[in-house]
């Protein structure tokens, strides 16, 4: 499995300790940024992260800011991309057994890094499960479609 990991300076001590935890498991990733905690823009990371998954480079995608909320709205907006903020295990598993989540988002200053930790294990272990959440996410895609 490869993943894509990008966080702003709001995000950056939680990422930093995701990635620990993403070596730990063997898993292989890029780290698409920030490599400081000096101020910069969400956009700059999210979008780059976001669109290495939608290319299919990654499997996944874990972004992180300051609530979570900034790197979501960027992530929707690429094409393909099912980005899901999580503060919460079931809400984790529930965005990749129903939704099929592709991007799961954070909030570095919302939640602790051993919350943080079991979100993405869950997140990374749950599949998802088709069958009609299948159809519903064919009607994202079919509106994403007509409306670019
Ligand atoms: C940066 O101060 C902060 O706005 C950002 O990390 C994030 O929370 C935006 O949604």
């Amino acid at each position: 499995m490869k993943i894509a990991i990008a966080s702003d300076h709001g995000g950056f001590e939680l990422k930093k300790e995701i990635i620990k935890l993403l070596e730990s498991k063997k898993i292989d990733y890029t780290d698409f940024g920030t490599f400081s905690a000096e101020s910069v823009d969400y956009p700059d990371v999210a979008i780059p992260c976001a669109e290495a998954v939608a290319r299919g480079q990654f499997d996944k995608g874990i972004i992180i800011c300051g609530t979570g909320i900034g790197v979501c709205i960027c992530a929707n907006k690429v094409k393909g991309i099912r980005a899901a903020l999580c503060h919460d295990t079931f809400s984790a598993r529930m965005s990749r057994m129903h939704n099929d989540a592709n991007v799961l988002t954070m909030g570095g200053r919302v939640i602790g890094p051993g919350l943080a930790a079991d979100i993405v294990e869950e997140w990374l272990d749950a599949g998802f499960e088709g069958g009609r959440h299948q159809r519903r996410i064919e009607k994202i895609g079919e509106y994403e479609n007509k409306a670019q």
